[in-house]
């Protein structure tokens, strides 16, 4: 079948899939030229290849991938949805290679073969999993402890039990949200797919959108490839701006820039563009060399609804979201559907914070068409006059012990946080759109001397420029 058909017949399909399942499985289907990219990762020359296609949705991937390896002795397709399946068996005849369709259930399906020894183990795979939060006690979870995978998201899911039903030397080439590379909760996948296999290539598309332009999907995708039991070697990293693939740019970097040595969260680093290097002294030191402290804002709002007021009131204190900052400027009250204030209470209190010192607070959530992913603001005691503080749970407050601090020290960690380097840098460092808590305190920082030097210079209404070149100042 040609690319233009199965085009068509993609876009067809989409057309008459039930939108409550779409999101519900996950149904986001390939392009062509993508699929043809991601098969064209697989090393060439295999004999009897035996491939394995999870969520298999119309059989792009598939397709694509057979046309690469040739020689295909079988392929193996789990799709649980009834109208993906009637075209996906339409497609594979078309095809002619001998296939299963197994109208399952994967994760079900997969652990009783991991389990029983059962089923086939396969020299390929080639994947684009359902993207899905798992909860902890949901059915999915508990099958998939049965085989010691930990994970809390389905298409992590679909990436660590194909790991686990590979042949060794098995390639994977899969599609997946870049967000596994450094959440938090991802570690034990993290953990789990570096033991068991080598990562030989990573693409990036700088534009998110466009990798599913036919279906509105925000994530930022990524392309991944890995090779069970393969001893690690460099890492191909490779870009380009959209699913054309006109401007793709590739580059071989040793895998310690992609997993640092040592690292205890085992982040995975995407380099690309222009990276900091890692002696700048800029980027020496760590949050606790500096003694400070990085947290998630205290207050979640819609748990203290009987404690938030819309105006300020005499036992109110100030409850601060990003609409009280205009070109970083502290601006509050604000007329907004949001509240104000918080009031203190016994039971309110506790989560509120000091005004004791300045604070330095990061938004968690930016879009990535936004220019910068970090912008830091400043909290200076002096603008407001109360004892106490609430930050919505959409900031991370820079504190020491749970406290502010002084001010140059602040004026230069908001200086730093704002400069273009740091953008940079922390784009490399996180995937995400996301600012976690857990990033700013993995991330490194300049010494205390050199915030200090930045802090007497910096002030909140600094155009950007001025600011870089307060940067250009290093030790
Ligand atoms: C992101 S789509 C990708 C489809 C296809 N691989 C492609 O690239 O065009 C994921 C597919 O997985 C299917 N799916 C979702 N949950 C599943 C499950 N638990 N087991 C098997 N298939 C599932 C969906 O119906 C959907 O067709």
């Amino acid at each position: 079948m040609n690319t233009e058909t199965l085009d068509k017949v993609r876009l067809e399909v989409n057309g008459r899939l039930d939108q409550k399942n779409k999101s519900k499985l996950g149904q986001f289907m390939t392009a062509t030229v993508i699929a043809d990219y991601m098969a064209s990762l697989f090393d060439k020359n295999t004999k009897n290849a035996k491939l394995l296609d999870c969520g298999a949705g119309i059989g792009s991937l598939s397709i694509s991938a057979i046309k690469v390896l040739k020689k295909v002795a079988l392929v193996d397709q789990w799709e649980i949805d009834p109208i993906m399946q009637e075209q996906l068996e339409k497609n594979m005849q078309m095809v002619g290679v001998n296939f299963s369709i197994h109208a399952q259930d994967f994760i079900f399906g997969a652990v009783e073969n991991i389990r029983s020894g059962s089923g086939e183990r396969y020299t390929h795979a080639i994947i684009n999993p359902p993207y899905k939060k798992i909860s902890s006690s949901s059915e999915h979870r508990q099958e998939l402890r049965k085989v010691g995978v930990e994970t809390v998201n389905l298409y992590t899911a679909f990436f660590a039990l194909s790991i686990l039903l590979m042949e060794k030397g098995g390639q994977i080439v899969i599609i997946i949200p870049r967000s596994f590379c450094n959440g938090p909760y991802y570690k034990p996948f993290r953990e789990m797919m570096l033991k068991e296999c080598s990562i030989e290539h990573i693409h990036v598309f700088e534009s998110r959108n466009k990798a599913f332009k036919d279906d509105e999907v925000l994530q930022e995708n990524i392309i991944f490839k890995v090779t069970k039991g393969k001893k690690q070697g460099a890492v191909e990293i490779s870009q380009s701006t959209d699913h054309e693939f006109h401007d793709y740019q590739t580059k071989s970097v040793a895998f310690a820039e992609v997993v640092k040595p040592n690292d205890a969260e085992v982040f995975i680093h995407i380099p690309t563009g222009e990276e900091v290097n890692e002696n700048n002294p800029l980027f020496s030191a760590s949050l606790s060399d500096l003694g400070i402290g990085v947290s998630t804002g205290p207050v979640v709002s819609h748990r203290m609804t009987e404690y938030l007021e819309k105006n300020p009131t005499a036992d109110s204190v100030p409850l601060l979201y990003p609409h009280h900052f205009v070109d970083r400027q502290f601006q509050y009250p604000k007329e907004h559907k949001k509240p104000n204030a918080i009031r203190v209470a016994p039971d309110s209190q506790k989560w509120l914070m000091p005004n004791s010192g300045f604070y330095v607070i990061v938004r968690r959530f930016s879009a990535k068409e936004e220019k910068r992913r970090v912008v830091a603001y400043i909290i200076n005691p002096a603008e407001i006059d109360k004892k106490w503080i609430g930050f919505d749970n959409c900031w991370n407050v820079f504190h020491v012990k749970k406290h502010g601090f002084d001010e140059v020290t602040a004026m230069g960690l908001a200086c730093f946080l704002n400069s273009t380097l740091l953008d940079g840098y922390f784009r490399v460092f996180s995937g995400h759109t996301q600012v976690n808590a857990t990033d700013l305190k993995n991330m490194k920082y300049p010494t205390m001397a050199t915030l200090q030097r930045l802090g007497k210079k910096y002030q909140s209404t600094m155009s950007q420029q001025k600011i870089d070149e307060l940067l250009g100042v290093s030790e």
